[in-house]
């Protein structure tokens, strides 16, 4: 983690804004995202934590705004495309393909960046056979750095909730990605679960030298990873920095302390809560 403003940002989004009928999920958001740091975008629920993510990796198209990745015009490419290009992520709800083997997600995620030609298959049945062993192989060998060999074989859904997490974050790791969009990781996950989590994703970090982006709730994970934080509040960047100085934003801490401690106290609450 060296949190540095002086190389060049990654991803830059300027100005993006998302519109659903009338209503700004995201609106006019600029976030520079720097090599190697883990950025933490926090906010109450409804702020547009996961639309961003949506915009960035292609799952939605913004209605306006840019996203730059590695100096490339991303902004209206679709989700495999951006894929290729080295964005991963993961989701807010597990998206395993549940009636798959622990192995089968991570071969598939590999087909990405290793794609069979169809007529290499046909016109030679051994290289292909070769290759298909190669990438098991593989496959087996990044399981292992997760501590997930043991499981290689198990259907994904019959793992606990923190090893069905694990894997996900092996199988965004698969494709081979320079960008990382954890979308609450520790959601759901008992505190040795997120302790784990905290640790495995410094270990990832360093090992596949990845800029990360952490969605989360629970401030003590944020606070203990982030290198830097933005806040957004109903689409917009409410306040952006370094953890101290995030800990310390009153508008910060009224956008979140004042709006659960009002949601106790009343009948109808404000859809916004951290
Ligand atoms: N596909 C969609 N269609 C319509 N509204 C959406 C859609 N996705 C998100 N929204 C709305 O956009 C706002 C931001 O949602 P979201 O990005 O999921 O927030 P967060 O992840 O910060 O909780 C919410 O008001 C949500 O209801
Ligand atoms: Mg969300």
């Amino acid at each position: 983690m060296n949190a540095s403003s002086t190389s060049a940002p990654i991803l830059s989004v300027s100005q993006l804004t998302k519109a659903f009928r009338g209503l700004k999920a995201l609106q006019d958001v600029d976030l520079n995202l720097f090599p190697d740091t883990i950025h933490g975008v926090i906010g109450p629920n409804g702020a547009g934590k996961t639309t961003l993510f949506n915009c960035l990796t292609g799952q939605i198209i913004p209605t306006s705004g840019t996203i730059t990745f590695k100096g490339k015009d991303i902004t209206k490419l679709r989700a495999p495309a951006i894929a290729q290009l080295g964005i991963a992520r993961t989701f807010q709800n597990i998206r395993l393909f549940g009636t798959m083997t622990v192995l089968e997600n991570v071969l598939v995620a590999q087909q990405l960046r290793t794609r069979f030609n169809f007529f290499e298959v046909i016109g030679n049945i051994g290289s292909f056979r070769r290759k298909e062993k190669a990438l098991t192989e593989a496959a087996l060998a990044h399981l292992d750095t997760f501590g997930l060999i043991g499981d290689a074989y198990r259907q994904a859904t019959s793992l606990s909730y923190g090893t069905q997490r694990r894997l996900e974050i092996a199988r965004a790791l698969a494709t081979g990605p320079s960008l990382l969009l954890l979308d609450e990781p520790a959601a759901g996950m008992n505190a040795s679960e997120t302790d784990t989590l905290h640790q495995m994703i410094l270990d990832v970090q360093k090992r596949f030298q990845l800029t990360i982006v952490l969605v989360e709730h629970d401030m003590r994970l944020v606070m203990g990873l982030c290198d830097q934080i933005t806040v957004l509040s109903y689409g917009k960047v409410l306040a952006e920095g370094k953890p101290e100085s995030i800990r310390q934003n009153t508008q910060v801490i009224e956008s979140y302390l004042g709006v659960s401690k009002k949601r106790k106290a009343n009948a109808n609450p404000p859809p916004a809560t951290i």
